[in-house]
């Protein structure tokens, strides 16, 4: 079988999905209105639909949805905020942009989600939100969690960057904390043509306050009544994500097929294959290597199979953390995770051909 290289991700195929795509794009790039408008209200209303929120606001980027939605629990510097180590930068970095104090929670060795017990070892008076990031699409958060935070006034700020779809007891992951910030970056499960994301809230007040900040505090053009910045999606991104959100079901379900498909028929003695409820939306498919990670990642990309690893180093072990040294305690989990984890490529609308060779190479990996 002669196949190109297979990339991790490929978001060209979900537009080729898209009816007279190129047609309905050309046509609104022609009409030239780039910032703001009905595209942007338009996306809006129907993701407060999808979600059955109050109140959705877009920004532009998943980072901003965080910076911003931290931003709204109006902490004080040196409050304590409990998040995990296992996420990308932007999770900790909108953290740090206010003086709060990052408390790693470890995750568990196979979910890769928040570890329940290392939530309760570092939990006290001081801790004032819980950030959990829906890693890969799955939920980071117990019941037991939710009740506690609840009972102890501890605000949650959910980082749905991965979990866009995802549910847990049959309600949208986002929809659980007090604001659930996305992302749409290309490779994300909803990813537009460009740096995008949203807040979905049922807080009048944070709703108010987000969708004057991201727009330069403005009440009305040149009326600024607040400080604010510019975190605006641009209105063909949305409209692209737009026409995405009325095929995502297709999207999800071709997602939900292909983590079935490869979870029936890997089969290698050296890997641990991730595991999805039947609720959640897997965004990438990540596998532990037992022994020997660098060397299948080298037999998949010279076989033509990409490979990323998400991620190599945790937060606490960056340089950028090397000022919060307090921050990290036991990280046994993050730390085997991140030394063994590699993501291979997973994404909707992937032909069979490609799925059988990933499947076929995968197994055929040895350690000699
Ligand atoms: C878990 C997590 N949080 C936050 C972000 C930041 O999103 P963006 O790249 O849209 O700024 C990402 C995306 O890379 C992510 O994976």
């Amino acid at each position: 079988m002669n196949l190109k290289n297979i990339p991790i991700a490929d978001p060209i195929r979900e537009l080729k999905k898209i009816k007279n795509f190129n047609k309905s794009f050309i046509n609104e790039l022609n009409k030239g209105r780039f910032v703001g408008g009905e595209n942007v209200i338009r996306l809006e209303e129907k993701l407060k639909n999808k979600f059955s929120v109050r109140y959705v606001v877009t920004t532009n980027s998943g980072t901003d949805s965080l910076i911003l939605s931290v931003a709204e629990l109006n902490l004080k510097r040196g409050d304590e905020v409990l998040v995990p180590s296992f996420t990308f930068f932007a999770t900790v970095e909108a953290l740090l942009h206010f003086g709060l104090k990052p408390v790693f929670v470890d995750i568990d060795r196979f979910s890769f989600t928040v570890d329940e017990q290392s939530f309760y070892d570092n939990v006290n008076k001081k801790t004032k939100a819980f950030l959990p990031v829906h890693i890969f699409g799955k939920t980071s958060f117990s019941q037991s969690i939710l009740k506690y935070c609840k009972e102890n006034n501890i605000k949650i700020v959910e980082d749905c960057a991965q979990s866009f779809g995802s549910k847990y007891n049959n309600k949208f992951l986002g929809t659980y904390g007090d604001i659930g910030a996305f992302s749409f970056f290309p490779s994300k499960t909803f990813g537009g043509i460009g740096d995008g994301g949203c807040i979905i809230t049922n807080n009048s007040k944070v709703y108010k306050n987000l969708t004057k900040i991201k727009n330069h505090g403005q009440k009305n053009l040149y009326d600024h009544e607040i400080n604010g910045v510019n975190s605006r999606l641009d209105s063909l991104n949305a409209y692209v994500l737009s026409m995405k959100l009325d095929i995502f079901d297709d999207i999800a379900s071709s997602r939900v097929n292909l983590y079935n498909y490869f979870n029936k028929n890997i089969d290698n003695p050296y890997l641990t294959k991730p595991f999805f409820k039947d609720e959640e939306v897997p965004n990438y498919y990540s596998i532990l290597v037992k022994k020997g990670r660098n060397k299948f990642i080298e037999y998949l990309n010279s076989n033509g199979i990409s490979t990323n690893i998400y991620y190599k180093k945790p937060i606490h072990l960056q340089s950028a953390m090397k000022k919060y040294p307090f921050a990290a305690k036991n990280m046994k989990n993050t730390n085997y995770v991140s030394r063994k984890i590699v993501s291979i490529p997973f994404f909707p609308f992937m032909e069979n051909k490609e799925k059988q060779k990933i499947v076929e190479t995968v197994n055929r990996f040895e350690i000699v």
